[in-house]
């Protein structure tokens, strides 16, 4: 397995970060090359983003979701020269957490057309939906900080799970896996392995 593209969704607190790292220490120890990234980035975009989400910084919800976007370009040419000399890409998270979250309070219609660009570019050839309760999630956030971001109340993550319920459907070329992420972390980690094995 070699050059592949795989990526975390789920809301916030499915777990997507430890089973993530989970996954790169199981196929760096397998003797895989390895690269992990996230969305937003590391980059500028992405840190302005994260001020924005944290609301240290004003940022209204159109002017987020394009630099979503924009944040989201730049780091695919990070991704695609990772992926050219074989590596195995592991992202947390990519273009469905912006149709999932962007869309609760913009439409669809305009989340997709600034993706466009990106959805033309680089397809994951897996997505693993971490897939879990909105009441398990915010017991989870609520369990590991005292910062609230943007999304992180009952009713948003009640509305973005169903979205990605309903676009892991709709849209084949994110090739989504949905995984039970109620299970115990162990049995997760391993329907995590078994879907990349698939590769
Ligand atoms: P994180 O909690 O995984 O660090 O992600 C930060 C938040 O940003 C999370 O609530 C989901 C949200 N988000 C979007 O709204 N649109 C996007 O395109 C991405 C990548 C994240
Ligand atoms: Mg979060």
């Amino acid at each position: 397995m070699s050059g592949r593209f795989i990526v975390f969704e789920g809301i916030d607190g499915s777990g997507k970060s430890t089973q993530l790292a989970r996954l790169a220490d199981r196929l760096t120890a397998e003797g895989h090359i390895v690269w992990t990234t996230r969305e937003p980035s590391n980059g500028d975009i992405g840190h302005l983003i994260r001020l924005g989400l944290t609301g240290k910084s004003k940022l209204d919800e159109a002017t987020i979701a394009l630099l979503f976007a924009a944040d989201r370009l730049s780091h695919i040419e990070e991704i695609r020269a990772h992926l050219a000399v074989g590596e195995l890409v592991l992202c947390d998270r990519y273009i469905l957490s912006s149709l999932a979250y962007n869309s609760q309070r913009l439409t669809l219609e305009w989340i997709l057309s600034l993706n466009r660009e990106a959805d033309a570019r680089l397809h994951p050839d897996l997505t693993l939906l971490l897939d879990l309760s909105e009441q398990e999630a915010l017991h989870r956030i609520e369990a590991r900080s005292d910062v609230v971001e943007r999304y992180e109340t009952l009713s948003q993550l009640y509305q973005v799970r169903q979205m990605y319920r309903m676009l892991a459907d709709v849209r084949p070329e994110d090739n989504v896996t949905i995984i039970d992420a109620s299970q115990n972390i162990n049995t997760i980690a391993e329907a995590v392995y078994k879907a990349t094995a698939e590769l």
